[in-house]
Formats: structure tokens, C-alpha cells, sequence
């Protein structure tokens, strides 16, 4: 079935007009009467293909409550798609078929390759069309993401469920022993939020959440409404993605359990941290390690998303999470073999400002004059800015009224400063999407060309995206 043909789905919303019809909603939240097992999405290795790794852009109907179901879209599926390993090195072909009825592109998040590949708004793949793409892995092992990426259909494909994992894999991760059995130690966790009335999915038109991204009061992780998981009593990694079109995570398990943060969006950091809490912003990965030896019951749970502070109270039964908010709740079973934490997982390259040949501001403008970034929307015609390739520079970072998650295309960039002060715990290591509710200054390695096509830089809040604050350069 096309994702097109409800109208009120992906063009109109019941409750388009008015956020009140929402504040039944939490009086009587959707129950189950037992949890879900955790869906993992199959997983196809690039080494162990023979020819392209094809993927279908599909529609669908999943069933997220029993009875139910909801218009959907996925990828060789009725909702999100498969995990995609590839190996630093290889050229992974692949093939791509959009049988939606409308145009979609398939974007590789955090992907370095040559602009003409990466799936951006540029790349359109028309109905019926398919696209074949041979992607050149040449970036150090790392938690990546795919997902449509038309402009001014971003936040409806996404929202559908047009996204996916990939996962980079190299020699340097792999020799550290990490646990890295798919699906059984090493998890992929894609973390959404949606709006469910009569435990159907909507996509809301409203006002308001336009404005401030569409967020809802619903879980999923995988496609899982209420899961759990079973897993190995020690230490599993758990690939944590923020696939939510707006809303940002605070992460912490409901025993406090301190746990390790291995991997930023571009792969490992040099040493594990240990943390209790970690936030998540919409585009946004982390991977770590949880020891689960002690055989408990634990759930991975979510504070309320503090990025709108003021404008919450507009919308806030769709925003309001109560705090503590269980995503997936893990369940040990058999004991594994022992793990020992490495002291020291890679070595990056020593941040070095000095080597900027550059420095460029971006404010990202919601308001009165409507979306965009240093005053103007977006344009599929304009370049805004020409980089020099193999040069550095530093982006100063600033934006309106909220938070706004900045991601860059085709590059890994350092955090040097946030709030003219020195970056927190959470700022280091190689990133492509950075947390912008205070100015930050971040250090932009130019290595991959745009030459005929441009890389994008945007707000990932994808709303915000498609009504403007994106904007479009070159690498040459
Ligand atoms: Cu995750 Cu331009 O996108
Ligand atoms: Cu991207
Ligand atoms: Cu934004």
C-alpha cells in the first residue's frame, strides 16, 4: 500500500488545529499487558554479499499495538531497515529501489565519501527508479545511520520509518575485542518517539509541532513499542542512535548503574568514560558498555526532553515524558565469557585550532521570519559557502528560542569551545552532529571533494530542516 494513500498520515493530521485534543492522552496512556521482545533488524555484512546489497524503499503497515495498524514505511520491510556492516577499505555497492510513490533519497549519516554519494536531497531516486551507488569506506570503525533525506520530506519519510543502522567496522576495533556479537552483546538501539491516538500512528501537522519538531508520547526502539531484551549476563555494547525526527534523550538505567561511553558519531574515543547519564540529540550516536554480570532487571530510561525549556508548555502532552521513562528493560540470562575493559581503545589526532585556515558563523534562525540559517532558508540553487578541500576550519555554532542538533555532511569535526568556555564530557571525540543550545566553536576537517553536488549542513531537529535551516557548500 503507498504511504500516500491516508491522507490523514503523511499529508494531514486529525488533530491539525489544535494541541487539545492530545491532553486526553496522558489521563489514559495506551497500556499493554506484557512487553515486547526487542526486534533486531537482520543485519547484512557487505563481505558476506554477493553482489549489490539491494534495498527496497517501501510502504507498509506495522503493527505497533496488536489489532492495530499503523501506514508505515521501511527498507526490505514495513518499518525502519536492515543493519548494513561494512569494512574499512572496501567499495560496498549497492542498489537502491524506491517503489513509493513519491521521490526519496537514501542518505548515509556520518558516511565520509564524495558528495555525488552521499544520498543527500540532491540525489533524488523517482518512483520506480533505483539507484546504485558504490561507496568507498575509508573511515575508522564507528556507529553509523542511513535514512531518506528530501527536502521538505525528510521529517514525513523519517517519521514513516525510513532509516536505518551501519556500521563500520576495521582491524584496530575488531583487535580489542569488544563484544561484537550482533544481536546477542552488541546491540543496535534506535531510539524514536511517536504520537499514537487509538494506538494508531499519526503524523501531526500542528502548529506547534512544526515548530519545535514533531515529538510524541510514545517509545520505540527498533520499531518496539515497551520492549525488553535478553541478554548475556556481562558485558554487552549497546549502538545507541537518536532516530527521533526532534526530541533529545537524557539516557541513564533505573539503578543508576554506571556504565562506559566507547564511541562517538565518528568512532572510538581514546579512552572508555565512565558515566551514569548521557544525552542523546536527534542524529546523534553513542556506543557503550554495560555490565550486566550482576544478573539484574534493569531498564535504560529517559528524562524529560529539556530542549525547548520555555516553549514546552505550548505542547505538553506531547512533550511531557514523565521522568524515569523506560525505553527497553534488559533481562541477563546465561553468563558470558569474561570481559576485560581495554584502558586505551585508539589515539586521535591532537585538536589543533592553530591549522584553521578559516573561521565562519552559522546562526540558526526560527522566528517571526520563518526558518533558515544566517537569514536565509534554504535553496536547493544556492551554494552558501565554497571550503577548500584538505583545509580546516572553525564554525562558530549559535541558534534561536531552543537547542538545535547541527550536523555536517562529509566531515568529522572536534568541538573546541561551547558557551566560550571549554568543551564538557560529552563534546569530544570525532563528531558530525553537535548540540547548539549555546554558541559552540567546532574544528572541521574538509578531506572528502563536493564537486559537482554539495555537501549539506543543518539543523537535525528534521522540522526545522525541511522548513529552511539548511544550507549547502562545496569542497574543492
Ligand atoms: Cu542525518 Cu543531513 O542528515
Ligand atoms: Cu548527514
Ligand atoms: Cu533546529
Amino acid at each position: 500500500m503507498p504511504i500516500m494513500t491516508r491522507r490523514h498520515f503523511l499529508t494531514f493530521s486529525a488533530i491539525a488545529g489544535g494541541a487539545t485534543a492530545t491532553g486526553g492522552l496522558l489521563l489514559s496512556p495506551p497500556s499493554l499487558a506484557k512487553t515486547n521482545p526487542l526486534l533486531i533488524p537482520p543485519l547484512i555484512d557487505a563481505r558476506q554479499q554477493i553482489g549489490p546489497i539491494e534495498l527496497t524503499a517501501q510502504a507498509g503497515e506495522t503493527h505497533f499495538y496488536p489489532n492495530t495498524p499503523s501506514f508505515t514505511a521501511g527498507y526490505n520491510g514495513h518499518f525502519l531497515g536492515p543493519t548494513i556492516r561494512v569494512h574499512k577499505g572496501d567499495d560496498v555497492e549497492l542498489s537502491i529501489k524506491n517503489t513509493l510513490n513519491e521521490a526519496t533519497s537514501i542518505h548515509w549519516h556520518g558516511l565520509l565519501i564524495p558528495a555525488e554519494l552521499d544520498g543527500g536531497p540532491h540525489q533524488l531516486i523517482a518512483p520506480r527508479e533505483t539507484w546504485q551507488p558504490v561507496l568507498p569506506i575509508r573511515q575508522k570503525a564507528a556507529s553509523l545511520w542511513y535514512h531518506s533525506h528530501v527536502h521538505g520530506r525528510t521529517a514525513a519519510q523519517v517519521y514513516a520509518g525510513l532509516a536505518g543502522m551501519m556500521i563500520v567496522t576495521d582491524e584496530e576495533e575488531q583487535a580489542l575485542d569488544l563484544p561484537s556479537d550482533y544481536g546477542v552483546n552488541d546491540l543496535p538501539l534506535i531510539l524514536q518517539d511517536r504520537h499514537f491516538i487509538n494506538n494508531e500512528m499519526q503524523l501531526s501537522n500542528n502548529m506547534m509541532d512544526i515548530m519545535h519538531g514533531r515529538r510524541g508520547e510514545t517509545f520505540l526502539v527498533n520499531g518496539t513499542l515497551q520492549p525488553y531484551a535478553e541478554i548475556p549476563r556481562g558485558w554487552v555494547r549497546l549502538r545507541l542512535l537518536n532516530g527521533a525526527n526532534a526530541r533529545s534523550f537524557a539516557l541513564s538505567f533505573s539503578d543508576k548503574r554506571s556504565f562506559y561511553w566507547i564511541a562517538s558519531e565518528g568512532g572510538l574515543l581514546e579512552q572508555p568514560v565512565a558515566l551514569t547519564q548521557l544525552s542523546l540529540i536527534p542524529g546523534e550516536r553513542a556506543e557503550i558498555l554495560v555490565d550486566f554480570s550482576d544478573g539484574a532487571l534493569v531498564s535504560l530510561v529517559t528524562q524529560d526532553d529539556t530542549s525547548m525549556p520555555m516553549m514546552g508548555m505550548f505542547n505538553r502532552a506531547k512533550n511531557l515524558v514523565l521522568s524515569g521513562s523506560s525505553l527497553v528493560t534488559f533481562q541477563p540470562t546465561e553468563s558470558s565469557a569474561p570481559f576485560k575493559l581495554p584502558i586505551k581503545l585508539t589515539s586521535l589526532p591532537t585538536v589543533m585550532p592553530d591549522i584553521a585556515v578559516r573561521e565562519r558563523s552559522f546562526h540558526m534562525n526560527m522566528g517571526m521570519n520563518g526558518f533558515g540559517i544566517n537569514g536565509q532558508s534554504f535553496s536547493m540553487k544556492r551554494i552558501n559557502e565554497q571550503v577548500k578541500l584538505g583545509s580546516s576550519e572553525i564554525w562558530h555554532l549559535s541558534g534561536d528560542m531552543m537547542g538545535h542538533p547541527f550536523h555536517i555532511h562529509g566531515v568529522h569535526f572536534r568541538v573546541i569551545a561551547r558557551g566560550g568556555k571549554k568543551p564538557l564530557v560529552r563534546d569530544q571525540g570525532l563528531k558530525d552532529t553537535v548540540w547548539v543550545n549555546e554558541p559552540v566553536s567546532v574544528l572541521v576537517n574538509f578531506d572528502f571533494p563536493a564537486k559537482q553536488a554539495p555537501f549539506m549542513y543543518h539543523c537535525h531537529i528534521l522540522e526545522h530542516e525541511d522548513n529552511g535551516m539548511m544550507g549547502q557548500f562545496k569542497v574543492v
